[in-house]
């Protein structure tokens, strides 16, 4: 029997990022051209009860987070449901941490029923506070929602609340004070993340703005002191001043591959074991060829032996994987 999901460098996986649709209602250009992408068919999708199912299956090896992406997962009408199922796996003596990344748009709507749901932890991705801004940066012009959102959050009680932005530079670069700011001031935890050459975006690894770039921007406002951190954790973090915290996922310039810990599931049920890499292993198709538990777990075991060292971004042999950020899973 499989007790460990365990790779060929000894990494031990603890953490699953289930992909629950490839949709998104934003167009953030750096992530979805404008017209869409051709989306996943409805049938293609893991049901409600193949999701649970695999968590199960990775729960039973040892995978104890689960986090939930899309596209944008709050779209995908079963999200609560999914929410409800998984949450039946955590135990008093061994517990599941369960998160989602959304963008927050649907978050008037969801917070609560979420919390109640047994969600543990919410991400929101906001790369800008100003309306205009955010309407170039995702062809929506959603930014009162997304605020909304992340105050019915906060009132639905969940904590921490952490923010993603992505910093771009001569699109958001001179926000990276107002939006720490911001999130100081209501208690959010803001991570800076470096632009990966992910999907279709444009990338130039000369003009990316690194974890030095925005460590020199704080500093001009805030006294930092570096924090530790729980060794798998993508993002470094730093204490402000005597307030609230910010941190920085440098995969660019500080990968943490070394480290890593973290599968993937796509919606359509492809086992993925590095966002860089183009290798998939289709459980849905073993799982609806009848494969059981003991079956399943022999297969995401052997996906998770052939996991590579980590990726190459910004080295000569680095190669784009062919699918985007939202087709993966966030
Ligand atoms: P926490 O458990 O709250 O730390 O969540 P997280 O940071 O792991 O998840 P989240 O979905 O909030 O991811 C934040 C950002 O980290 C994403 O937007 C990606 O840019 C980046 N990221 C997520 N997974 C990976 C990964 O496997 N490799 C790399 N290089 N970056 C990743
Ligand atoms: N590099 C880094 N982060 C990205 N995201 C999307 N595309 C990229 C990329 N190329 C982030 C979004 C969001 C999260 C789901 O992924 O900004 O915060
Ligand atoms: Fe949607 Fe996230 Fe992609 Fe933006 S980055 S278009 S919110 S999936």
């Amino acid at each position: 029997t499989v007790t460990e999901l365990v790779d060929s460098y000894g990494r031990v996986h603890r953490s699953m990022r289930i992909s629950i649709t490839d949709k998104c209602q934003l167009r953030c250009t750096y992530c979805m051209p404008a017209e869409g992408l051709p989306w996943i068919a409805k049938d293609d999708l893991l049901s409600p009860e193949e999701i649970y199912f695999l968590a199960k299956a990775a729960y039973s090896a040892g995978i104890r987070e689960f986090r939930l992406t899309g596209g944008e997962p709050l779209i995908r009408p079963e999200v609560v449901d999914i929410v409800a199922r998984l949450a039946t796996l955590s135990t008093a003596e061994d517990p599941v941490d369960l998160s989602m990344t959304t963008n927050a748009v649907l978050l008037p709507r969801f917070a609560v029923r979420l919390k109640e749901a047994g969600l543990n932890r919410l991400n929101v991705s906001l790369d800008t506070l100003r309306p205009e801004r955010f309407a170039k940066l995702t062809l929506r012009n959603s930014l009162e929602q997304v605020l909304d959102g992340l105050h019915a959050a906060k009132d639905a009680g969940f904590t921490p609340i952490k923010i993603n932005t992505l910093i771009m530079p001569g699109v958001n670069d001179d926000e990276i004070l107002d939006l720490t700011d911001f999130s100081l001031k209501n208690g959010y935890e803001l991570r800076f993340i470096e632009h990966m050459p992910l999907g279709i975006s444009a990338w130039d690894a000369d003009t990316i703005v690194t974890q030095a770039d925005i460590l020199r921007e704080l500093s001009q406002r805030y006294t930092l002191t570096e924090m530790p951190n729980r060794k798998s954790a993508p993002a470094a973090r730093w204490r402000i001043d005597d307030g609230g915290t910010v941190g920085i996922i440098a995969s660019v310039t500080n990968p943490f591959c070394g480290d890593c810990d973290r599968l993937r599931l796509s919606a359509d049920g492809k086992m993925r074991t590095c966002l860089f890499s183009d290798d998939e292993t289709d459980l849905r198709e073993s799982l609806r060829n009848g494969a059981d538990t003991q079956a399943i777990l022999r297969i995401m075991a052997l996906a998770t032996l052939g996991k590579g060292p980590g990726h190459s971004v910004g080295q000569a042999d680095y190669v784009r994987p062919k699918k985007g950020m939202s087709q993966i899973g966030g």
